[in-house]
């Protein structure tokens, strides 16, 4: 097949498209490493470095036709969209409507789309959300990813275009970005507890807010086979485990298998922040199969991934 994905530099994108390669597709990249890498470009994909919501990147494709289009690529942190909320409209929103409208004009039938948890935001006395659930925003990351879910829907009653949106919960393990300390959980502190150039660990927010940590390679694999798998194909499906982690347990666990005693200090949250969601993730194992790694065991992979570095 020949697919294009977006956000190729970065920590998901990047492990999507070594596994595409793996399995033998032809591929087309776009990324502006805003905070990707070139080193995680391989040699043997097409890459446009340009911002994907700008007609002079699209143009570059040069009306290509793809048999799908993974859009990976955004702004991933809801920290960030308070600080520049146009560049996170952009990339999230306006990017999505230019490559749907890139896959009306050049017949690309299958659109797979990098959503979020955080489209639910929160409700009081609810830590579970299904995908029937309401959806209240409280950044405007997570408004930015709810509107390219509802372009989706549109283009797909209009345009007959098959779409996934994969609301991710939170995603943890090698190749995550550590120098991103606005972005990811179990990055940031595995950074502070492991960077002798911090001589603390800062966690800003609450010691029992909670999450839903899915492995990297999970999210690799239920990605390439939601494009795949007629059985993902036009609906919104919670990507998480169904298991909740607090970050008392997250510190606590990497202390464990660290063995850091640096000081913990607790500082004022960011705006937007949930308190914490988990997923109820029973339509995932309605049409997935395979078993979903354990934070315990993942964590130990990247710490290791984290050494050899
Ligand atoms: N990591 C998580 O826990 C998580 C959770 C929920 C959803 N998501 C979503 O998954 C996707 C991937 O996240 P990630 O963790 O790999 O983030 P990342 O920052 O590592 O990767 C994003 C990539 O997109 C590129 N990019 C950003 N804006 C761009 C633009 N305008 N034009 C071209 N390229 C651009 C960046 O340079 C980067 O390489 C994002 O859309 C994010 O919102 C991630």
């Amino acid at each position: 097949m020949n697919y294009l994905v977006t956000g190729g530099a970065g920590f998901v994108g990047s492990a999507i498209v070594k596994k595409l390669l793996k399995q033998g597709h032809v591929l087309t990249v776009i990324d502006n490493l805003n905070t990707g890498y070139i080193e995680n470009i391989p040699k043997d994909v097409l890459f446009i470095e340009g911002d994907f919501s700008k007609n002079e990147t699209i143009k570059k494709l040069n009306n290509a036709k793809f048999d799908g289009i993974f859009h990976i690529g955004g702004q991933s942190s809801g920290e960030m969209s308070y600080e520049d909320p146009e560049y996170d409209l952009n990339t999230n929103t306006l990017s999505t409507l230019k490559l749907l409208q890139y896959c009306v004009k050049t017949e690309c039938k299958t659109f797979i789309y990098a959503s979020t948890m955080s489209v639910y935001g929160e409700k009081e006395s609810q830590e579970k959300f299904n995908e029937q659930d309401e959806t209240n925003p409280k950044s405007f990351y997570a408004v930015g990813k709810l509107a390219s879910e509802k372009y989706l829907e549109i283009f797909s009653k209009q345009f007959g275009i098959d779409y996934v949106s994969l609301r991710y919960f939170n995603i943890y393990g090698p190749g995550q970005n550590l120098d991103n300390l606005k972005q990811g959980m179990v990055s940031i502190y595995l950074k502070q507890f492991l960077d002798d150039s911090f001589d603390k660990v800062i966690v800003k927010g609450d010691l029992n807010r909670f999450r839903d940590l899915i492995y990297i390679d999970d999210i690799v694999d239920i990605t390439i086979e939601s494009a795949q798998n007629n059985k993902f194909i036009n609906k919104i499906i919670n990507i998480g485990t169904g298991r909740k982690t607090t970050v008392n347990e997250m510190l606590t666990l990497i202390r464990k298998y660290t063995g850091s005693e640096k000081k913990i200090v607790i500082e004022e949250g960011t705006p937007g922040d949930q308190f914490g969601i988990y997923a109820n993730n029973k339509l995932l194992l309605s049409i997935y199969n395979k078993p979903l790694l354990d934070f315990d065991i993942g964590l130990k992979k990247m710490i290791e991934w984290i050494r050899e570095k």
